[in-house]
Parts: C-alpha cells; sequence; structure tokens
C-alpha cells in the first residue's frame, strides 16, 4: 500500500465502497424514463434541505450557478456590490459576476482562513447588497459576527458551503445561518456527485420561490416565463448517488476529522503551521492545507514520495489576469497574500488508510530533518 501513489483527494474510492448501489440505482432511473426534475430531485432536495436543518433546499446545475442563482433570488441587480474574499475559489467571484454584480473584497483572518469581520464596515457603501462569507477548507467563517453586521447595515448573507458540508457552529450546520446558502456537489467536495451539482438552501419561501423559477426560465408556470431566468438543474442520476452518498457524509466528516488530528499533533511537534482549531466550530477538512516558506521544495519531496500535493489557490483571485486592478479592496489584503504563498494542500479524504496517513507524516518528519 506505501507504494501506491496517494492523491491529494480520490472520489473514485467512494464510488467503489457503494458502487453495487450506485450501479443498482442507476439502473432503476434510466427504466424509471423521467430524467429531468422527476422524484430523485425532489427527495434528495427534502433530505438535504432536512440535514443542513432549513425548510427549503433547490438542486441546480452546480455550484457556481447556485451561487448566481441565490445571488439574484435575494435581489441582487446588475452593478450592486457583493463583498466576499480573494482567497476562495475563483467560482465564488465568477458567480457574482455573471448576474452582472460587483465583487468587492475584504481581507482574511490568520486562524479561520476565512473573511475577517472587522474589514467588512469599511467596504460597505450604498450600493452593497450581500456579505458571501466563503467556508473555506471546511473551516466555518464567523459566521455569527458576519450576520449581526449585516444585520446592522439591512444586507443580505449568502454563505458559500462549497467547501463545509456538515461543519457546524455551536453545534448549527453551516449553510442554515444566511438568508441562504449555495453548496457544491463536484466530485471532490465532501458530499460529492459522480459529475456536477450544486443546492441553495434557504428558510425563506420567497427566497426558494425565486430560486425554483430562476434555475428554469423564469418559469412559475411551465412554459411561461414570467422573467428571464437560465436553465440549471441537478439531474435525476446525479440526485440518486447523492442520496446514497448523503447517508455516509457525517461518518466520512468524522474520519477526516481523525486523519487531522493525526496531521494536527504529528506538525505541532514537527513545528509546521497547520489549520487552527476554532473553539466553536466543527471543521470538517475539505482539505487539509499547512504552511510552509519553502513549499514548492516539500511539494517536491513528497511527490519523490509518492504524495500527491497541490495549491489551493495558486493565486487569490485579485491578482489572476482576468481581476487584477479592478477589483475594490484588492489594495487591502495583507494576510490573503501573505497566505497563498506558503499554503499546501496534504492528501486529505475519508478513505485514506492509517498507514497511509503515517507515510505522509514520516516524509514530512524527513523532509525537515533534510531541510532543518
Ligand atoms: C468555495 C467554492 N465556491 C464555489 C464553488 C463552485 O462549485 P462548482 O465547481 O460546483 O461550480 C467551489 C467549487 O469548485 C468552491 O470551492
Amino acid at each position: 500500500m506505501k507504494n501506491d501513489f496517494i492523491p491529494v483527494s480520490n472520489p473514485k474510492l467512494k464510488f467503489l465502497s457503494r458502487k453495487k448501489e450506485i450501479l443498482k440505482i442507476t439502473d432503476t432511473v434510466i427504466e424509471n424514463g423521467m430524467y429531468i426534475l422527476g422524484n430523485e430531485v425532489t427527495a434528495f432536495e427534502k433530505e438535504f434541505a432536512q440535514y443542513i436543518g432549513v425548510n427549503y433546499c433547490a438542486a441546480v446545475g452546480n455550484g457556481t450557478d447556485a451561487i448566481a442563482i441565490a445571488l439574484k433570488a435575494l435581489g441582487v441587480n446588475v452593478g450592486d456590490e457583493v463583498i466576499t474574499v480573494s482567497h476562495s475559489a475563483v467560482a465564488t467571484v465568477a458567480a457574482i459576476e455573471m448576474i452582472g454584480a460587483v465583487p468587492v473584497f475584504a481581507d482574511i483572518e490568520e486562524d479561520s482562513r476565512c473573511i475577517n469581520p472587522s474589514k467588512i464596515r469599511d467596504l460597505i457603501s450604498s450600493k452593497t447588497k450581500v456579505i458571501i462569507p466563503v467556508h473555506i477548507y471546511g473551516q466555518p467563517a464567523r459566521i455569527k459576527q458576519i450576520i449581526s453586521i449585516s444585520k446592522e447595515y439591512g444586507l443580505k448573507v449568502l454563505e458559500d458551503c462549497a467547501q463545509a458540508h456538515g461543519a457546524k457552529v455551536d453545534n448549527q450546520l453551516v449553510g442554515s445561518f444566511g438568508d441562504a446558502a449555495a453548496f457544491s456537489f463536484y466530485p471532490t467536495k465532501n458530499l460529492g456527485a459522480i459529475g456536477d451539482g450544486g443546492a441553495i438552501v434557504t428558510n425563506d419561501g420567497s427566497t426558494f420561490n425565486q430560486v425554483l423559477a430562476i434555475r428554469q426560465y423564469g418559469w412559475r408556470q411551465r412554459y411561461i416565463s414570467d422573467f428571464s431566468g437560465v436553465n440549471s438543474r441537478l439531474d435525476e442520476l446525479q440526485a440518486a448517488f447523492l442520496r446514497i452518498k448523503l447517508k455516509d457524509l457525517d461518518d466520512e466528516n468524522v474520519k477526516r476529522v481523525t486523519i487531522a488530528n493525526r496531521y494536527n499533533s504529528a506538525l505541532s511537534s514537527l513545528g509546521f503551521t497547520f489549520p487552527k482549531v476554532i473553539s466553536d466550530s466543527y471543521h470538517v477538512y475539505h482539505l487539509y492545507v499547512i504552511e510552509s516558506n519553502n513549499r514548492d521544495d516539500l511539494a517536491d519531496f513528497l511527490k519523490s514520495k509518492g504524495i500527491g500535493t497541490a495549491l489551493h489557490y495558486p493565486l487569490p483571485i485579485h491578482l489572476q489576469p482576468a481581476y487584477k486592478g479592478r477589483i475594490k479592496g484588492s489594495d487591502k489584503l495583507f494576510e490573503t497574500e501573505r497566505l497563498y504563498k506558503s499554503i499546501l494542500s496534504l492528501p486529505m479524504y475519508p478513505e485514506l488508510t492509517a498507514d497511509q496517513v503515517s507515510h505522509v507524516i514520516d516524509s514530512l518528519r524527513k523532509w525537515k530533518e533534510l531541510r532543518g
């Protein structure tokens, strides 16, 4: 086992562990002949809303669409400003611009690596409509502080939960705090489909009805568009797969935490900077991201030992060619700019064996011994 390459993530193993059921339901769905917005999607929406602890869930084509559709449903119009972070998947910002809204960047905190609530107020203008905290790597943002700021200024909060299925603050699941939340079911996510998928959850009935209309051409009644919408629907097969995988989510998150705890204790004795454990929150370690000021050398060394690593992300959004020099707030992202140069994601997925984790830890120790 030690000699097999250990990738950063490995969604195929999840499929293999449920292969029989997945192939069986594939057959059933295909035989049923109802392929778009059928029983599987309806059942998944109900089960996922129940899991998160909210009233409503609408499944859509992917997580990027989920953010864009949710923003529209929350009343964001062309030219309105949305405060978020540059330390995220580019999808967060692509979604804002998809609907003609304007992203504004706040810096992140060193501890949580999520939006720093104390940096939000200075960025609020008469055009600001929504704050999007991203629960990055599976670590919840300071959601309660963010919500109290939003209330002070009459803004809405859309949680980007693409990396945080099952994460909690004070025992309450992320996705149930904001006015709405967006999830991605990209295959490597803690809850991943076998293809693209996404969902919007909310407690508010009118936001939910807007989402339902926007995801299908602005229809409230079939074939009659009340306003212009899009086509973004989760398909029946993906919904069926997600229903099977949802049953395992909590157990798998516990496995991620167990692996993270082993990494944490080894890395603290080796003097690496590793993810901080924030006292009121349950981190679900979508990614396990360490910091090293010699991370490229470390990545090469680990690769030579058969261990994959990755950068999430190699460049913050405000430094990428598409966005450089044009996003408000980009000149004050000091922590964002410090962090990205040193991050390195280590292998993290529930099926990692104890031996594989030991191999990663031993290799980190060897690198430390060699490089000091
Ligand atoms: C933080 C974040 N937001 C949004 C998305 C978008 O999700 P998707 O890839 O399903 O469009 C992702 C996933 O890539 C993500 O990591």
